[in-house]
């Protein structure tokens, strides 16, 4: 495995690392660039880090949001991951400078949502857009952002594509607009965050080194890459392994 792993005791913990290394990075970027760029993980996990991190940032002044990925769902739909953002870290005007895109889901189709937000990333970044930081989370089956295992959206050159509904592996069909390797590849930092007993077989293929799953394949070229796990889903994995 290329980068750190760090397991911390619990979900408590998870969220209040996460925190950390997210406020961190902005602070580095702000006074490095001027400007932090940061994709945000959709899922369960990284909630409680966003909370934290809402309390925390001040007013967001210099912070660019971005989605890692989408489900292609109206805005208010409950597993839209705009409206968890919405509600976590942009909840009651926190961060009320801040901009935050994500893929137009409202109208249109998956791929002109693809095509709409590749062209935001290429007018804010350049060309490969370096995000200061990637939030990432896994799920069992070891997909990260809407990269599913046997996609060919893990060979995509394109920054931003549409994939269909996963036939497997997740209650939720609908289809996906989903950065690709390429950008999450190119950013200054990745960090997964990853919870709970049912990560733990997908974490130990990834750790030993495995190639194949989705998530193994996420390995900046020029960035720093931690995976950032609780108990549950690190279990019996040696920190030093990483
Ligand atoms: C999503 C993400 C997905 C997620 C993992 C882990 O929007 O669901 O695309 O990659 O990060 O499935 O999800 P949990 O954090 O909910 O386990």
């Amino acid at each position: 495995m290329k980068g750190e792993l760090r397991v911390v005791p619990d979900p408590l913990a998870l969220a209040a690392e996460g925190a950390e290394r997210i406020l961190a990075s902005a602070e580095e970027a702000l006074r490095v660039r001027g400007a932090f760029h940061v994709a945000l993980a959709g899922g369960r996990t990284p909630r409680a880090a966003y909370r934290e991190v809402a309390e925390r940032a001040g007013n967001g002044a210099g912070w660019h949001l971005w989605l890692g990925d989408e489900r292609f769902v109206p805005p208010e739909h409950p597993a839209s991951n705009q409206r968890m953002v919405r509600e976590s870290l942009l909840a009651r005007g926190a961060l009320p400078e801040a901009e935050f895109r994500a893929p137009r889901t409202a109208s249109g189709s998956p791929q002109t949502a693809a095509e709409g937000y590749a062209r935001a990333l290429e007018a804010a970044l350049p060309d490969p857009p370096r995000l200061d930081l990637v939030l990432l989370g896994m799920g069992p089956d070891g997909h990260t952002a809407s990269l599913f295992p046997g996609s060919p959206a893990l060979e995509a050159a394109e920054w931003v594509v549409a994939v269909p509904a996963p036939e497997s592996g997740s209650a939720e069909g609908f289809p996906r607009v989903t950065l690709t390797l390429p950008v999450l590849n190119a950013a200054r930092r990745v960090v997964f965050l990853v919870s709970g007993a049912d990560k733990r077989r997908a974490l130990s293929s990834v750790v030993a080194g495995r190639v194949d799953l989705p998530a193994g394949r996420v390995r900046p070229t020029r960035g720093e890459l931690l995976w950032l796990v609780d108990a549950a889903a690190g279990a019996g994995l040696e920190p030093d392994s990483a």
